[in-house]
């Protein structure tokens, strides 16, 4: 709705809020006439003299008197006994809004003046403050992208809360509605406390003799701690008072966590301090991305990125590409679930392994790190996990919920696990069958057995065989990952081979782990012991990289250090049989993992009938193997590969509507597709949010005709956080645009 047109709005209190209030009035021309109050002359006269208002009077009645708009912005104590001074002046249709920062005992203020609450009564709170106070430092771009909070009560008229929030708006902020209790009990958490905090520090600090000195060298930490503690005293003297019980509540949970911190630096409890701090770094680091709901990496998740990849280039040099996301996601539990500290090198830092890492911080694991790949994580054992506060967001990724599904399963606590938009669609029934088999309570949601995931603790599970029905190394590694705590064996048969890294990291770990051809067993009741890993570079995030170097002409780059686990070189074999030039050289293992260095030069690619064996081995490359197809001469068919219309995006359809829109002739079937090599044309690709799906059609620009713009590529920081510098680096002309 567009903001009513006010013909007089009325200001009681033109200080900080109230004078930028009346300046956005009037910069936005939703006033014709504003009228203030304010019980300092010299703030009277000099809110005329600037402006701020038409008039200035010291009685609130005069100010108020035919105003359509009512404006409170005195402290919040003043409320009571202003209300009862302007309640005969009110016009009885008038808005009557505040912009005091508690909420319970304005509202009760009115009631005790007006009994029944008049309908034009809408209280509210602008969170726009700063230390600075006075009719000075009032802007009429205060609000200007900050949240205000109404609180509506009962007597409300919807019509008038409706064209407060429309007001609120025309002045650029963004407006929220809360229940009068929950906006003071979550306010003395984040505001009231924080300064009565910073008030306290200050003070205690400047009675102490020493005073001086310890100002003078008081730099960084105490400024930035203390910048509120220059807030308007007056002000905050009746929140506390006003918001009494709820700063009361909030302060007695702190001072227990303080008295928790004092007594763990007396015992010097160091994995109770990294506790505290790495916990809180994370939150502090990523706490924007924590209230959206949405990631936790930097890369900025809920912005709109887009790629523009102009055609042509070639590719040379030596890279190396982070590291690998699934044995990232299974160093963070194993180390999690191990007794003792394991070090991590080369760990993902993207957001899927991301969320592992926060699932374990949320359920009492401290974690050092990351920091450029490295990882400390001080294990609790296998029965030593704690309650997650809330439920567990795992983001984007598969991988986190479904491996977690097991381990939840055996845990003596509830969980709930969320996911985006994304993961939300994906089948989580093929995890929590077999883990009901085992005496788990699981509950996936609505008929397609999707996220969120409910997982019941206290169950005791028993080992069980189990013949997949699916190739799918996420359902071997949740059922292995439930028989460590299983009563006996749980033996697990899978259909074709599929990564095998939970099995080869538990035996790091020290676990027994029994591999008769396609049947892996595990016997519950063992232990793991902490380790080192060294996460090799992911062939899945090396993939897009092969593909580019094959089909630029002139292209030879070396890729240092890439995991070649057997059960992953499935696009390796395919990009030879397709007549590819890769190299390998440098073959060692790292850690249980085979890795070496892989050079490839461009080739002329042809098409080729993908062997059906070779799908599970490249299940995560099929987004990239399709554009080498479409640079290939001939066909290429798969078939055998409908896992991947379950992937981050149905990847059949969502290729093929890509490869289309470059002119391309690819034609899906229902459990794989068939590519015609050609020229590629240029246009938009939508990549639903599908990080592989983003990065393989950036590469398809190096044989494009004209540029190839991607939507939604911001998903790429799940697995590939820099893929544009890489790429760039490489010889892809790869710009990235933010919308907003
Ligand atoms: C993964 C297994 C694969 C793969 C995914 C990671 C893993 O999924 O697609 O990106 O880490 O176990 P499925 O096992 O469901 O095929």
């Amino acid at each position: 709705m567009t903001a009513p047109r006010i013909r007089k709005a009325a200001i009681i209190g033109l200080g900080l809020i109230g004078s930028s209030f009346a300046r956005a009035l009037r910069e936005q021309k939703l006033a014709d006439e504003i009228t203030g109050s304010a019980r300092s002359a010299s703030t009277r006269a000099l809110a005329e003299e600037i402006g701020v208002v038409d008039r200035a009077f010291a009685d609130p009645v005069d100010a108020v008197r035919d105003a359509d708009l009512v404006f409170l912005a005195m402290p919040v104590q003043a409320t009571e006994a202003v209300l009862r001074a302007i309640q005969g002046a009110l016009r009885p249709d008038a808005i009557l809004t505040d912009g005091g920062s508690t909420k319970g005992n304005v509202v009760a203020a009115a009631r005790a003046v007006f009994g029944t609450l008049p309908a034009g009564f809408v209280p509210g709170h602008p969170i726009a403050g700063s230390e600075q106070s006075g009719v000075l430092a009032g802007r009429a771009d205060l609000f200007l992208r900050h949240k205000v909070i109404l609180t509506p009560v009962p007597e409300s008229d919807p019509a008038a809360v409706a064209g407060v929030r429309a007001l609120w708006e025309a002045m650029g902020a963004e407006v929220l509605e809360m229940a009068v209790e929950r906006h003071d009990e979550v306010l003395a958490r984040t505001s009231h406390l924080p300064h009565l905090l910073a008030f306290s520090l200050v003070d205690t600090l400047a009675r102490e003799s020493t005073n001086l000195d310890i100002f003078r060298y008081a730099a960084g930490g105490f400024r930035d701690f203390t910048r509120i503690a220059a807030s308007d005293p007056l002000m905050w003297h009746d929140i506390f008072l006003g918001n009494k019980e709820a700063v009361l509540a909030a302060l007695a949970v702190y001072t227990g966590e303080l008295d928790f911190l004092r007594d763990a630096i007396a015992r010097n409890d160091s994995d109770a301090l990294l506790g505290i701090f790495t916990r809180a770094k994370a939150a502090r680091d990523h706490f924007t991305h924590m209230l959206a709901g949405t990631a936790y990496a930097k890369a900025m998740k809920q912005k709109n990125i887009e790629y523009v990849v102009q055609p042509g280039g070639k590719l040379t040099g030596t890279l190396r590409v982070p590291g690998d996301k699934s044995i990232s996601h299974r160093s963070i539990m194993l180390g999690s679930l191990a007794e003792g500290v394991t070090e991590v090198t080369g760990f993902l830092e993207g957001e899927d392994a991301l969320a592992t890492l926060q699932a374990f911080r949320d359920m009492g694991v401290v974690i050092e790190g990351p920091q450029n790949g490295n990882l400390k994580i001080h294990g609790v054992g296998l029965n030593g996990l704690q309650p997650p506060p809330g439920a567990i967001y795992c983001g984007n990724s598969g991988t986190s919920m479904r491996l977690l599904s097991g381990i939840l399963a055996a845990q003596a606590f509830d969980t709930v696990m969320t996911g985006d938009p994304s993961l939300s669609k994906r089948p989580m029934e093929r995890v929590a069958k077999p883990l009901r088999q085992m005496g788990a309570e699981i509950q996936t949601t609505g008929e397609r057995g999707t996220p969120p995931v409910t997982v019941k603790g206290g169950k005791v599970l028993q080992g069980i065989r189990y013949d997949m029905p699916m190739a799918s190394a996420q359902v071997k590694s949740s059922i292995l990952l439930a028989g460590l705590w299983a009563r006996g064996e749980t033996v697990v048969t899978e259909p074709a081979p599929t990564r095998d890294h939970t099995e080869r990291m538990l035996r790091g770990f020290g676990y027994e782990v029994k591999v008769e051809g396609a049947t892996v067993t595990v016997a519950g009741g063992g232990k793991l012991t902490a380790t080192r890993i060294d996460v090799p570079a992911d062939i899945s995030s090396a993939a897009f990289f092969m593909v580019a170097a094959s089909i630029a002409e002139g292209s030879d780059i070396t890729l240092q250090h890439v995991g070649i686990n057997p059960t992953r070189i499935g696009v390796i074999n395919i990009l030879r049989a397709m007549g590819g030039d890769l190299t390998l050289s440098n073959e060692r293992e790292v850690g249980g993992e085979p890795v070496a260095d892989i050079r490839i030069r461009s080739a002329r690619l042809k098409g080729i009938r993908i062997p059906e064996d070779q799908v599970p081995l490249a299940i995560d490359e099929f987004p990239s193997l399709f554009i080498a197809a479409a640079c290939a001469e001939g066909e290429t068919v798969l078939t055998g590969a409908e896992e991947l219309r379950v992937k981050e995006s149905d990847r059949i359809q969502v290729m093929a509507d890509g490869l289309l829109t470059l002119g391309v002739d690819a034609r899906p079937t229902p459990d794989g597709i068939v590519i015609q090599g050609g020229p590629i044309g240029s246009g938009r690709i939508a990549s639903h949010g599908d990080h592989r799906i983003a990065m393989s059609f950036a590469i398809a620009a190096l044989r494009a005709s004209g540029p190839i713009e991607i939507g939604e590529a911001a998903t790429v920081a799940t697995s590939f956080p820099d893929f544009p510098g890489l790429a760039r680096r490489a010889g892809l002309a790869l710009a990235v645009v933010e919308k907003d």
